[in-house]
């Protein structure tokens, strides 16, 4: 389990551009975080802050306790755009990191390769190239292939914003129902506001830089989520005008 402690960081750019300011941030071990607030608010770069792909200038960032590096074994990536290998099939591309990281044999890498392509819900597709899965398929191959390297912290920058409206509530469902079954930390970056509630525990909306944190959310609705049950709930909707509030008030900070 990772716990992330993200501690008086100021960071600006090296053209001179500040994006954080004395900003702290606090995620507990298994707490699923979403990150919400309008362009440009830095939303990116607190995710590159958290895996140690960019240093602050002040203050520090750790998972349990130890300074974060991009080569940290906690650390999984989710990025906007699945960037699967064209050539290789998707069991290969779910099976590439664990063979640059020479972790098993063959034999057994193909075998973890294909329990997360079933359990993204594409065991009938391992030997599919690329260019053969729909969007949402090619989404969910990456997403296997940053869960097959078993991170406890995973980091997701607009994971599903290029995906149909149908993919992109079939994935949040995926991501919480794999979330509930593997246990890890999460921090998820979005847009969508109704994406954040229906997804975390708690929203945290970013703005009015370079102060950093706008002001924050626990969301307080049973689970297991489904997208039909809980976007009915009355607690949602006032939950997602709440935040349409506060981002509001951000974007004209
Ligand atoms: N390499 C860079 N050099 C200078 N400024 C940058 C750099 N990258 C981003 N910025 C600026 O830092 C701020 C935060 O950018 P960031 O990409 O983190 O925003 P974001 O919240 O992820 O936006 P979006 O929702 O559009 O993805 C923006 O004002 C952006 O212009
Ligand atoms: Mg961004």
């Amino acid at each position: 389990m990772a716990q992330l402690s993200v501690d008086g960081v100021d960071f600006a750019y090296p053209n001179g551009h500040a994006v954080f300011r004395d900003f702290s941030l606090h995620v507990q071990a298994g707490e699923f975080v979403a990150l919400l607030g309008p362009s440009g608010c830095g939303k990116s770069t607190l995710l590159n802050l958290l895996s140690g792909f960019q240093q602050p200038q002040r203050g520090s960032v750790a998972i349990n306790g130890v300074a974060v590096t991009p080569e940290a074994p906690e650390l999984g990536y989710v990025f906007q755009s699945p960037q699967l290998f064209p050539w290789l099939n998707a069991l290969d591309n779910v099976r590439f990191g664990l063979r640059m990281a020479k972790r098993l044999g063959a034999a057994e890498q193909r075998e973890r390769a294909r329990h997360y392509l079933e359990l993204v819900g594409l065991g009938d597709a391992a030997h599919k190239l690329p260019y053969q899965l729909s969007g949402g398929m090619q989404q969910r191959v990456a997403l296997a292939r940053t869960l097959v390297m078993e991170p406890t912290l995973l980091l997701m920058d607009e994971p599903f914003a290029a995906l149909d409206a149908i993919s992109r509530s079939s994935m949040n469902e995926e991501t919480l129902r794999l979330w509930s079954a593997l246990g890890q930390t999460v921090v998820f970056i979005t847009h969508d506001i109704d994406e954040a509630v229906f997804l975390a525990d708690r929203v945290v909306v970013l703005g009015g830089a370079p102060e950093g944190i706008r002001s924050e959310l626990a969301i307080d609705l049973p689970r297991p989520r489904s997208q039909r049950a809980t976007r009915k709930l009355p607690r949602f909707h006032q939950y997602s005008s709440a935040l349409m509030d506060c981002i509001a008030d951000a974007a004209e900070a």
